[in-house]
């Protein structure tokens, strides 16, 4: 159980710097499972040629080089993010893709930008809103730096919604999965790895994630209703997920370090002797699956919103 931390400035502190450690493992991670969602999120932005985009908690650069690639040569943009370790890896891939005179990579919190009013066409934000611990204040933030006209897009981790007909889809589609994790033939992150680590290392106490994040478990709800709030309007919601299968419980292990909060910041408080011994339990019990022909499962699913500033 995740406890709530006051102080947000010592908790945004250690949000940072637990991604310095993974942040080239995350940067392979999400290019192979966070490439569709990225699409999805540039091309509801629709921007031209020429836009100024800014990426919020950009982390290593998925969304900013992909939206500085789609745009012309008088296309910019700004990512922002808090750790040191994750913008030097967006950094280095934007020098490596020759984007790097057009996307520029800054240190900045998302509740206090440093932009001045209206300067952007487009602001996007992937997978970084439960990170803040005052997602209102952050909006307002996106909503302040954004033109008037301008369009807002982004995505929180979520499940299916039940009431629509993609939801229904894929909650069919999961039915066979289902039956296997029954049958103890699956192993689904991020719940595996965290339920280990939560039982053998207790909550230091210190927040893993932002505390709104348990309050509002509904982000169907929650997120649209905080972009109205901050005074968006148009808005519109969509939900994108897939499942994918991990091949080795090496890597099963090295994903969920890295993407999971809970996990990767409890695994740092503790001795390697601890970490090797929750890390050989881990190994056992995925070799027991595969060896029954079972599967390690990551499931991702998004729940991408939009709207506009007036
Ligand atoms: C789950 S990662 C997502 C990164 C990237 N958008 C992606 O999808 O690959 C969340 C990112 O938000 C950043 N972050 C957390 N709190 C932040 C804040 N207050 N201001 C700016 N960035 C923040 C983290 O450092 C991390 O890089």
């Amino acid at each position: 159980m995740t406890t709530v931390n006051p102080n947000h400035a010592e908790f945004k502190t250690q949000d940072a710097a637990s991604y310095n450690p993974v942040a080239q493992s995350f940067d392979r991670f999400v290019t192979q499972l966070s490439a569709p969602v990225a699409a999805r999120l540039v091309a509801l932005a629709g921007l031209a040629p020429d836009n100024h985009v800014l990426d919020v908690g950009a982390g290593t650069g998925i969304v900013a080089l992909r939206a500085v690639a789609e745009m012309g040569p008088s296309g910019r943009v700004v990512g922002i993010d808090l750790s040191d370790g994750m913008l030097e890896v967006a950094r280095q891939n934007a020098r490596g893709r020759g984007l790097a005179d057009r996307v520029e990579f800054r240190k900045m919190d998302a509740e206090s930008l440093d932009c001045k009013d209206g300067s952007f066409d487009a602001v996007v934000s992937l997978f970084a809103l439960r990170h803040f611990p005052h997602p209102e204040t952050a909006l307002q933030e996106m909503h302040r730096v954004l033109r008037p006209g301008g369009r807002l897009v982004l995505a929180v981790g979520s499940g299916a919604p039940w009431l629509s007909l993609v939801g229904l889809v894929h909650r069919l589609k999961l039915l066979p999965h289902v039956v296997r994790r029954f049958q103890g033939k699956q192993l689904v992150a991020c719940k595996f790895l965290d339920g280990m680590v939560a039982a053998y290392v207790p909550s230091s106490g210190k927040s893993e994630e932002a505390g709104w994040t348990h309050e509002h478990t509904h982000m169907q709800q929650s997120v649209p209703a905080f972009i109205r709030a901050a005074g968006f309007q148009n808005i519109r919601s969509e939900w994108q997920g897939q499942q994918s299968i991990i091949n080795t419980p090496e890597e099963f292990w090295e994903l969920q370090t890295t993407f999971s909060s809970l996990s990767r910041k409890r695994l740092a408080t503790v001795s390697s002797e601890v970490v090797a011994r929750v890390r050989q339990d881990f190994m056992n019990t995925c070799r027991e699956v595969l060896s029954r022909g079972g599967e390690l499962v990551y499931p991702t699913g998004a729940l991408l919103v939009s709207g506009r500033r007036a």
